[in-house]
C-alpha cells in the first residue's frame, strides 16, 4: 500500500479524524478511499476483546479467552525465552480475533508495593522489566500483530493518576525509568506505544516532545504509531506536535475539529498531521496485509500452556525442614477461600473473561485434600466458627496449606493501596492454622509485597503472585513435587512498608510526586543501606541445590568500547532436575557519582539434571558498567575498578571478580573562580597544571628561605596540615584574594584557560 499517496488524497477533516479514535477500540475508517477500522484490545496476559458495551476498566465483559500468568508472576519466571512463546500463544489469539495490536505489555516500574498497578508490571528493576517486555513483544508481534509497550512513562502509581506529575532527574529517569522502554524498542521495536496519563516534571506525557520524539523516536529510532493512555489527552494540539499520533478512544469530534482549526490557523503545521496519519496507516497496513482470521485459536492446549508458565513462575519462599514437597498419600487441610477460588489476575483494563479457570481445590481432585473456606472475601472477614472449621481441619491434616494473599478490593488498577498488609483476617487465620498444625504451608496470591508478621510460624511459603486462570494446576504441582520451584522473586520484599525507599514520597503532595530517592528503588537502596529485608531481590528456593564455581573474565582491563566475557559454571548438586538462574551483578567500587552497591546486568535460566554441571557465559558491554551523566546527557563509564558477582540472588554471590574498566572519553571541564582545590586536584589533566601554577605563585610572591622560616616551619607542621586540609575546599578565587596584586585578574583567566583545557 503507497500510504503516501492515500494521505494525499485525503481531506484535513480526514486526515484529523484519523488521529483520534472511531469508538472504544476501533481507529476510524475513511470509507471514500476504503480505509478500513482497524481493532486494537487490551492484554497484555491474554486477550480482552470488547465487542459491544465497551469500557476500559474491565467493567464489562468481553470474549472469552486464556488468561496466562500476569507480569508480576512472568517477571519470576527469569526466562524470556518461555515469556516470548507466551506472546506467541497471544499473537495466535489476536489473528484470530482480527485484532491489529495488544495493549501491552507495561513496563513501569515497582516503585513502592503500594502501586494497585504493580501485578501489572514486571519489576523494580528496569534491566529485568526490559528483557521481559523485549520477549513478549517478540513473541506477539511474530504473529504480525502490534503491540503497544505502556505506560510511557514514569507511571509507578495510581494515585491521581490523570493529573499528578512525576518530578524526577534526568540520571533517575535514565536509570530506572527508561530502561525497560528503550531496550524494547530498540530490540524488538513495538508497532506502537502507549504513553501515560501523567505529566513528566511537569508536562503531561501526552503532549512531552522531549519524551515523544526527542528520546522516543529521534533517539531510541521508535518508527510505529505513539497512542495516547485511554483519555489522557489534555491538549491535542500541542500533542500532535509532541508526536502523539493517535488519541484514544474517540474524542467525540471534538479534538478533530480543533486540529483542523489549528493547522487552518496556522498553529500546527498540515505535514505533523499527515506525519501522524503515515505512522498509524503503516501500523492498520501492517496488520491488514499479514491477517490471517483463519488462525486456530486452540483454547484448552493454551490452558495447557498456561498451567506450565505458571508453575515456572512461582517462588518458593521459605521451605524448613524440607516441609514441601508434600506426600502424595499424606491428608492434607486446604484452607482458605483463594484454594477453591483463587486470585490469579488484577483488576481494570487487563482484566480477561476466562473460558474456564482451575483453583488449587480442583487441582487437587484425586488427592487426600479436605477443605475449610477459613474467611469469606466478600466479607473480608474470618468467623470465629470459620477459623475453628479450619483449625479442626489443620489438626486432622498431616500437613496445612493456607491459600492467602490481596483479595481485588486492596490491590487493583484505579487506586493504591494503603498498606502492605494483608487482610487480618487472613493473618489471624493463618496464626490459628499454625498453632494447630505445625506443618503449615502458605500459598500467597498477590501482586506486589505484602508484609509477613506470621512468617516465623509456618515452615513454607510459595509466592504464587497472579499467576493466570490455570494457577490451581500449577500450585498443586508445586506443592507436590511434580514440579520443580524455579521463580525468583523480581523485587524486593521488605520487613515493612516504612523500609521502602519511596515511602515519605510516594503518592505525592497534590498533584506533584517527586521520585526524590532517585536511582536508589528496590535493591539499589536496600543494599546501599545494608538494610534488612524479608527476601531479598532474586531469590527464590528449589528442592534441589546448586553449586556455581569457576567465574571467568576474558580481560582484566578493558576499555569502555571493548566488551567483557564473563564465564562461570552452575551445577546441580541435588537429587532432583530442577532450574538455576544465574544472576549477574555489576558494581563500581569507587565512584564520583553516588552508585548503586551492584545493579542486575544478567541473567540466565539453566535446566540441569541431577550432578550436571553447565558453563553459563555472558557479554558485558559499556551500558553495563556505565551511568548517566547529566554532564554530558549521554552514558558514562568512570575510570576504575568494577566488581562482577554472581550467584542465585542478589544477596546470595558467592562469585566474584574484579575488572578495570578505562573511559574513553573525557568528560569536559568546566572550572570557574568558584571551584575549589580538590576537585581540581583530583583531576588528573588539572593538577599538573594547577601544580605548576602555585609553584609560580610562590616565586612571585613568596621569599628566600632563613634559617629561622625552617624552625618555624617546623614548630607549624601541625598547622600545616591543617591549613592544607582546609585549603581542599578553598575556591580558586581565594588564591587570587590572597596572592593579590593588579594582574590576579589576568592570572585568573589564563589559569583557567589552561584548566579547561582551552590554553
Ligand atoms: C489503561 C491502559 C489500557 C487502556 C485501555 C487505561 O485506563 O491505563 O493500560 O490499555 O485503559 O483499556
Amino acid at each position: 500500500m503507497d500510504i503516501k499517496a492515500l494521505i494525499s488524497q485525503m481531506t484535513l477533516e480526514e486526515k484529523a479524524g484519523l488521529c483520534s479514535g472511531d469508538d472504544f477500540w476501533h481507529t476510524k475508517a475513511v470509507e471514500r478511499l476504503g480505509i478500513p477500522r482497524s481493532m486494537v484490545s487490551d492484554g497484555p496476559h491474554g486477550l480482552r476483546k470488547q465487542d459491544e458495551a465497551a469500557d476500559h476498566l474491565g467493567i464489562n465483559d468481553s470474549i472469552k479467552a486464556v488468561c496466562f500468568p500476569t507480569a508480576c508472576a512472568t517477571a519470576a519466571s527469569f526466562d524470556p525465552d518461555m515469556i516470548r512463546e507466551m506472546g506467541e500463544a497471544i499473537g495466535d489469539s489476536c489473528q484470530h480475533e482480527k485484532v491489529s495490536v495488544v495493549l501491552g505489555p507495561a513496563v513501569n516500574i515497582k516503585r513502592s508495593p503500594l502501586c494497585g498497578r504493580n501485578f501489572e508490571y514486571f519489576s523494580e528493576d528496569p534491566y529485568l522489566a526490559g528483557r521481559m517486555a523485549t520477549a513478549i513483544i517478540r513473541g506477539i508481534q511474530s504473529r504480525n500483530v502490534g503491540t503497544s509497550i505502556k505506560h510511557f512513562a514514569l507511571n509507578s502509581q495510581e494515585h491521581r493518576r490523570m493529573s499528578s506529575s512525576s518530578d524526577a532527574d534526568e540520571r533517575t529517569i535514565r536509570e530506572i525509568y527508561f530502561p525497560a522502554f528503550e531496550m524494547a524498542v530498540k530490540e524488538a521495536k513495538p508497532w506502537t506505544v502507549m504513553c501515560s496519563y501523567n505529566k513528566i516534571n511537569g508536562v503531561y506525557a501526552s503532549e512531552n516532545p522531549w519524551l515523544l520524539t526527542d528520546v522516543l523516536r529521534k533517539e531510541w529510532g521508535f518508527e510505529g504509531y505513539a497512542v495516547s493512555d485511554w483519555g489522557a489527552v489534555s491538549d491535542r494540539v500541542a500533542g500532535v506536535a509532541a508526536g502523539l499520533d493517535l488519541e484514544m478512544p474517540s474524542s467525540g469530534g471534538v479534538n478533530d475539529k480543533k486540529i483542523v482549526e489549528a493547522v487552518r490557523a496556522g498553529k500546527l503545521d498540515g505535514k505533523l498531521v499527515d506525519r501522524a496519519c503515515e505512522r498509524i496507516l503503516n501500523i492498520v497496513y501492517r496488520y491488514l496485509e499479514n491477517a490471517k482470521p483463519e488462525t486456530p485459536w486452540d483454547k484448552e492446549a493454551q490452558h495447557a500452556r498456561a498451567a506450565d508458565i505458571a508453575a515456572e513462575c512461582m517462588v518458593l519462599l521459605k521451605n524448613e525442614d524440607g516441609i514441601l514437597p508434600l506426600n502424595r498419600e499424606d491428608e492434607i487441610a486446604f484452607i482458605g477461600e483463594f484454594a477453591r477460588k483463587p486470585r490469579f489476575q488484577g483488576g481494570g483494563s487487563s482484566h480477561i473473561n476466562c473460558f474456564k479457570t482451575v483453583g488449587a481445590l480442583e487441582a487437587a481432585k484425586g488427592l487426600k485434600v479436605t477443605y475449610a473456606p477459613g474467611y469469606s472475601v466478600a466479607q473480608d472477614e474470618a468467623t470465629a466458627e470459620m477459623i475453628a472449621e479450619a483449625v479442626a481441619a489443620a489438626k486432622k491434616a498431616k500437613a496445612a496449606v493456607v491459600f492467602a494473599g490481596l483479595p481485588d478490593s486492596y490491590e487493583s488498577e484505579g487506586y493504591d493501596r494503603e498498606h502492605m498488609r494483608m487482610p487480618d483476617c487472613q493473618v489471624r487465620l493463618i496464626e490459628a492454622v499454625a498453632e494447630a498444625n505445625p506443618s503449615t504451608v502458605v500459598v500467597l496470591h498477590n501482586g506486589a509485597p505484602v508484609e509477613m508478621p506470621w512468617i516465623g510460624k509456618v515452615k513454607g511459603v510459595v509466592e504464587a503472585y497472579l499467576a493466570g486462570q490455570a494457577v490451581g494446576e500449577a500450585v498443586v504441582r508445586i506443592l507436590f513435587g511434580d514440579a520443580n520451584p524455579c521463580g525468583k522473586l523480581p523485587e524486593t520484599f521488605p520487613l515493612k512498608l516504612e523500609d521502602n525507599p519511596s515511602y515519605l514520597y510516594y503518592g505525592g503532595e497534590g498533584n506533584v510526586t517527586e521520585y526524590r530517592e532517585g536511582v536508589f528503588v528496590g535493591y539499589r537502596y536496600y543494599d546501599k543501606k545494608k538494610m534488612d529485608v524479608l527476601f531479598p531481590f532474586g531469590f527464590g528456593l528449589s528442592y534441589t541445590t546448586f553449586e556455581y564455581s569457576g567465574l571467568k573474565l576474558s580481560a582484566e582491563k578493558i576499555k569502555d568500547t571493548d566488551t567483557l566475557a564473563v564465564t562461570l559454571t552452575v551445577k546441580n548438586t541435588g537429587s532432583r532436575a530442577g532450574k538455576a538462574v544465574v544472576q549477574l551483578y555489576v558494581g563500581d567500587v569507587e565512584s564520583t557519582p553516588l552508585r548503586p552497591v551492584r545493579e542486575l546486568k544478567g541473567f540466565a535460566k539453566v535446566a540441569l539434571e541431577p550432578g550436571e554441571s553447565r558453563e553459563v557465559s555472558f557479554t558485558l558491554d559499556k551500558r553495563a558498567f556505565a551511568y548517566w551523566s547529566q554532564q554530558i546527557h549521554d552514558w558514562h563509564v568512570e575510570t576504575g575498578v568494577f566488581t562482577i558477582e554472581a550467584g542465585d540472588s542478589s544477596r546470595s554471590l558467592p562469585l566474584k571478580a574484579e575488572v578495570t574498566v578505562e573511559s574513553t572519553v573525557e568528560l569536559p571541564r568546566h572550572y570557574t573562580p568558584d571551584s575549589i582545590f580538590m576537585d581540581v586536584m583530583a583531576d588528573p589533566k588539572a593538577a599538573p597544571v594547577m601544580r605548576e601554577f602555585m609553584e609560580k605563585t610562590m616565586e612571585i610572591f613568596g621569599h628566600e628561605e632563613t634559617e629561622e622560616d625552617t624552625k618555624e616551619a617546623a614548630k607549624e607542621a601541625i598547622t600545616e596540615d591543617m591549613t592544607l586540609a582546609m585549603m581542599r575546599y578553598m575556591p580558586l578565587r581565594g588564591a587570587m584574594s590572597f596572592g593579590g596584586g593588579a594582574d590576579s585578574s589576568e592570572r585568573m583567566e589564563q589559569l583557567l584557560k589552561k584548566l579547561n583545557g582551552e590554553a
